[in-house]
């Protein structure tokens, strides 16, 4: 039909959810407590006092959010287990915990939905927190156990396999800036802990391999660096070295690039974590990438104009994050969907394919007196960086997937339950769920496999 733009066929549309946003239910059934069960309790640390104690109730609920996902002919759901919930204490399975993973991905495949595994979404359990979590090396045995005990549980029934959420988020963001669990302030820390973070991702690549799994990835957030001038090329490199390149290099085989081992030689952190034989390992193979896109960041090599907030890596030097420009979502990032297009395409060309694994956006959403939820902005942001995706594909990018973020209105980590990304409304004081317009226009999408030109 004239005026569609149309994706390849068999493209993956789907939507997204990770477990401590969603499920709740954090003592149930002998789930152990997380790192974000801790850290939520520190006051200050989220917004408004809350937690993901109850979230969008989806332990008990998922049956009525995988009837929301066929109702509105999604193919995939992206959904993260819970570490703390199949090992309450990082090392011991639970039968029961693992035992909802299994109900979830019934209930998925008979509705012909693909599940795709997110094994890592920030939710460490607090045991393993209590041993050095991400800072020490262990963990990357830990996870690969952990890893694998899922596989058994699932993997006759799951093909897609997503090792790491946003590395560079729990790495930086936890250790670095404090502002996610566990809330610790130190570069370096930070620089140890993201390596630690690849090496998990590749000992549990090679071991989820070896026991069968067909299709391997790890999900990166990409934040392409927009120049404020023509002086700004050097912050641009600084930023996505630590932003961008830092996971991606080593896990397609080129190593941590030379510029940003250079960068943050002054801390001296990141070398001395390296062993040899461990980028091999980082390198493992993987069947394709999960990009996460939300906005671009803008930088200046102007030394004086760090937005602290935005600062990734305290002590990085050289480049500073300068505010967002143009109509800001309710989180307050810019809406740049060509910055999406150039990505794909720069990603692309390492020859891997790629499925949007997260893009999305908040906006203030109301509901009108008839219970509809008219969020237009949503649908629009929505409809524009799919005309993105559609531009990489046919600029030569094999983009296989898009899957919204996030399915549901959820606990948005530090920022509590004010940010609001669902395509579906959630009352969280009753639980009604509310298919927005986004959703329905997203399941128009999927149906047509085509968005309007
Ligand atoms: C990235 C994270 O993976 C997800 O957990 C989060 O809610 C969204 N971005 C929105 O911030």
């Amino acid at each position: 039909m004239a005026g569609e733009r149309v994706f390849p066929p068999g493209f993956l549309w789907g939507a997204a959810t990770a477990a401590y946003q969603v499920e709740g239910a954090v003592a149930d059934d002998g789930r152990g407590p997380s790192i974000w069960d801790v850290f939520a309790a520190v006051p200050g640390a989220v917004e408004g006092g809350v937690s993901g104690a109850t979230a969008c109730d989806h332990y008990r609920r998922y049956r009525e959010d995988v009837a929301l996902l066929g109702d509105l002919g999604l193919g995939a759901y992206r959904f993260s287990t819970a570490w703390p919930r199949v090992m309450p204490d990082g090392r011991t399975p639970n039968p029961a915990g693992l035992a909802f993973y299994d109900r979830l991905v019934d209930s998925l495949l008979e509705r012909g939905i693909t599940p795709v595994v997110t094994l890592y979404h920030w939710d460490l359990p607090q045991a393993l927190e209590d041993r050095g979590g991400w800072l020490e090396r262990d963990i990357a045995s830990w996870f690969t156990d952990y890893a694998t005990t899922v596989h058994s549980r699932l993997g006759d029934r799951v093909t897609y396999w997503t090792t790491l959420n946003e590395p560079f988020c729990s790495a930086f963001l936890g250790y670095g800036t404090g502002v996610h669990a566990p809330g610790l302030r130190d570069p370096k820390l930070a620089l140890r802990a993201a390596h630690h973070h690849l090496l998990a991702h590749g000992h549990a690549t090679r071991a989820l391999r070896d026991a069968g799994a067909a299709s391997l990835s790890i999900a990166l957030n990409f934040s392409p660096a927009l120049p404020d001038g023509p002086d700004d090329h050097d912050a641009v490199r600084r930023f996505d070295a630590l932003h961008n390149r830092f996971f991606l290099d080593p896990v397609v085989g080129r190593g941590y690039p030379a510029d940003l081992l250079a960068d943050v030689a002054h801390l001296d952190a990141l070398e001395p974590a390296i062993r040899d034989g461990d980028l091999d390992v980082i390198a493992e193979p993987i069947d394709w990438l999960g990009v996460n896109y939300y906005a671009p960041t803008r930088v200046t090599s102007l030394p004086d104009r760090t937005e602290p907030s935005n600062c990734p890596l305290p002590g990085l030097r050289g480049m500073s994050v300068l505010p967002p420009q143009g109509p800001l979502t309710v989180t307050g990032w810019e809406q740049h969907p060509e910055s999406l297009t150039t990505l794909l395409v720069h990603l692309g060309s390492h020859g891997l394919p790629l499925v949007v694994a997260e893009n999305g956006a908040a906006f203030p959403d109301t509901i009108d007196p008839d219970g509809r939820v008219r969020d237009r902005d949503r649908v629009r942001y929505l409809a524009e960086h799919l005309r993105a995706v559609h531009a990489a594909i046919e600029a030569g990018a094999d983009v296989r997937g898009y899957l919204a973020w996030s399915l549901l209105d959820n606990f948005e980590w530090a920022s509590g339950y004010g940010p609001r990304f669902g395509v579906v409304h959630v009352d969280f004081a009753s639980q009604r769920r509310i298919v927005k317009d986004s959703g329905w226009f997203l399941a128009e999408v999927a149906a047509r496999n085509a968005v309007p030109a």
